[in-house]
């Protein structure tokens, strides 16, 4: 037996999981587009309701439609108080993140997600799961610190509710409208590895809220839904705008990754990290710049001369987390409120995979040995096993 395989791909990389007309990629052109449409169009001239209906629903809902969706998203903000009471058996010093897959999961014991195949099914999980996300982020990021949970409130939008049950404050219009935008670019990205994990989830036809929960297990590792906090650390590492030459030409060439830039996928500026830079030029000229955000605009410039010839630019992580901080989110919440948005995508390809279902059950490459014979304790050999 040896390693080399025609069709084993490390990773999948490259292959062909399913055939989808959700989102496409087109790396080299640096395009992105839900259900054919441009994200840039959808970040400036959509909201995130909009938005979710599109990629769910493959269209652009009508007046009524869309006025339907937002009151029935409405309506399902709410969580059951044992929800609420499990987050607070949680242990404080828990990652925000596992307390929401956990919550996620308990959804569906009081939500039971049977015959998946049923559109009426499926409206009402993915209406309820896009509409309970943030309550359930923003509960356990307060209950954890001691505070009360605040339940949500009808007369915001998606994005001013989710902050106001934050940080306790009705955010102004600039700032939910940028919150909204970000929201928009998170909310769905092809056959990402949280994306392709809630697929196999939903081949078994399991319920939608197992699905989801697998996905929001896939986000939190560092490769994945991890690198925005990352960003930070790094911006805070450099300290000051005259330091960054020379600590990305240090770790540039000890052969370090620069956080927040290059993509498997695009070999230019990734599309929203564009827009992103557009809305942080947005969010700082209105509340005023920080030390923070002008370090970060140095590296995307210095790293213009030093990375550019291998195609690494931008990626949509270098500018969310100097956005999100500034909003008033903690670090380790980044990850929840990218699964808040994600979870729009995940349900979209939920939908595309149980209607037309081919259980996912790959091969493997067998490495190990044959035909050992069953040896009785006293006869084995350390060494041998
Ligand atoms: N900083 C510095 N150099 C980088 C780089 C980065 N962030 N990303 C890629 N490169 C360099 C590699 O060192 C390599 O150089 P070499 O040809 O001299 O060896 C070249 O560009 C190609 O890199 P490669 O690792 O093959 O690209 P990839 O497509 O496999 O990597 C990532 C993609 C995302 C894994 C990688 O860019 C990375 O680790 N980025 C930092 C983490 C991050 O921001 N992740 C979020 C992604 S949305």
């Amino acid at each position: 037996m040896t390693d080399a395989h025609p069709t084993f791909s490390p990773g999948l990389s490259g292959v062909p999981v399913t055939r989808s007309s959700v989102s496409f990629i087109d790396g080299t052109r640096g395009v992105l587009e839900y259900r054919g449409i441009s994200v840039n169009s959808l970040a400036t001239k959509s909201n995130f309701v909009e938005t979710a209906y599109l990629l769910l629903f493959g269209a652009l809902p009508t007046p009524s439609q869309l006025a339907t969706f937002r009151q029935d998203l409405g309506e399902h903000r709410r969580i059951k108080y044992r929800i609420v009471d499990l987050m607070k058996c949680l242990p404080e010093g828990g990652h925000p993140m596992d307390a929401l897959q956990a919550a996620v999961a308990a959804l569906g014991m009081f939500y039971p997600g049977v015959d998946v195949q049923n559109p009426k099914t499926q409206y009402l999980s993915a209406v309820r799961l896009i509409a309970k996300l943030p309550t359930l982020v923003a509960a356990y990021a307060r209950l954890r610190h001691g505070d009360d949970y605040l339940p949500p409130r009808d007369d915001l939008t998606h994005s001013e509710n989710f902050l106001y049950m934050l940080t306790g404050r009705v955010p102004d219009k600039v700032l939910s409208e940028i919150f909204d935008a970000c929201l928009v670019l998170h909310a769905e990205h092809g056959m990402n590895a949280s994306t392709f994990s809630g697929l196999v989830t939903a081949s078994t036809l399991t319920d939608p809220y197992t699905v989801v929960s697998s996905a929001i297990g896939t986000l939190k590792g560092p490769l994945h839904g991890g690198a925005t906090e990352k960003v930070l650390i790094m911006l805070t590492h450099i300290g000051s705008v005259s330091n960054v030459r020379p600590w990305l030409e240090a770790r540039i060439a000890a052969k370090e990754k620069i956080m927040g830039f290059g993509h498997r996928e695009y070999k230019v500026k990734d599309p929203r990290a564009v827009i992103l830079q557009q809305l942080a030029g947005r969010l700082f000229s209105h509340y005023g710049s920080s030390p923070m955000y002008e370090v970060a605009t140095e590296v995307e410039r210095v790293n213009e001369s030093l990375l550019s010839s291998k195609n690494v630019y931008a990626n949509v992580d270098f500018y969310s987390g100097i956005l999100y901080e500034r909003m008033g989110i903690e670090r380790d919440c980044f990850p929840p409120v990218f699964a808040m948005a994600r979870v729009v995508g995940w349900l979209a390809h939920w939908m595309e995979q149980v209607k037309d279902n081919h259980l996912f059950r790959p091969t493997e490459i067998y490495q190990g040995k044959h035909g050992l014979p069953y040896r009785p304790p006293d006869d084995r050999n350390l060494a041998e096993l």
